[in-house]
């Protein structure tokens, strides 16, 4: 069954280019990223590769693991590695997993047999240190992925973890962000201290609150 937001994510073990990992445990009370992609020595990929290494820093400062699959092996993953830090100018930083069973990919649903039935799509889950799915996305082959997005949701979803808050459309790190129809305007007003604008009843401005 597809794995649904909510949804712990499965666990694991696999090998990967820095060795063999148990999933929940190699996340520990980390963020992760998991994502996939359809193949090594490919353009698009060997972009994206690039550019998570590059970023990864960013992702430290969130508390956030990245980790890569796809159905190639390691010995394959090894071999690319190289072709990455020479093309993208990061050495790749993060584990790759070698997923050449293809179970990795079967437990998260990355094989859509009518885009490709061997390759995996471009798949990314974010899940939390409490191992549960907190977003799913899914791109093509020939699409890829935007980093700054996966950063933004990143940030809005550790938020949201931590305050009664939710973010609008095209929010980024530090615009205002939109108070949880949870809260009361009584309590909005103690949990908000520097202030809550009511556009409408549902509809509650404070700024950020961690900033
Ligand atoms: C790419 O990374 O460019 C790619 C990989 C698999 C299929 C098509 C494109």
């Amino acid at each position: 069954m597809a794995i649904r937001l909510g949804d712990v994510a499965p666990d694991f073990t696999a090998e990967t280019t820095e060795g063999p990992i148990s999933f929940h445990e190699w996340i520990g009370d980390s963020w992760c990223i998991l994502f996939s992609h359809p193949a090594d020595f490919t353009p698009v990929c060997t972009t994206e590769l690039g550019g998570f290494a590059a970023r990864k820093s960013e992702f430290d400062a969130r508390n956030t693991k990245i980790i890569g699959l796809s159905v190639d092996d390691v010995d394959s993953h090894n071999r690319w590695k190289d072709d990455i830090g020479e093309t993208q100018g990061t050495p790749l930083n993060f584990p790759l997993i070698g997923d050449e069973t293809k179970t990795v990919a079967g437990l998260y649903d990355m094989i859509h047999p009518n885009a490709n039935d061997t390759m995996t799509v471009r798949s990314v889950f974010i899940i939390g240190p409490d191992k549960k799915v907190k977003l799913i996305l899914t791109y093509p082959a020939s699409t890829g992925r935007n980093i700054d997005e996966i950063l933004r949701v990143l940030d809005s979803l550790q938020l949201s973890a931590k305050y009664s808050v939710a973010t609008p459309v095209n929010w980024t790190n530090g615009k205002d962000v939109i108070v949880a129809l949870s809260v009361s305007d009584e309590d909005a007003e103690a949990k908000f201290p520097k202030g809550v604008t009511k556009v409408k009843p549902y509809l509650r401005l404070t700024p950020q609150p961690n900033l």
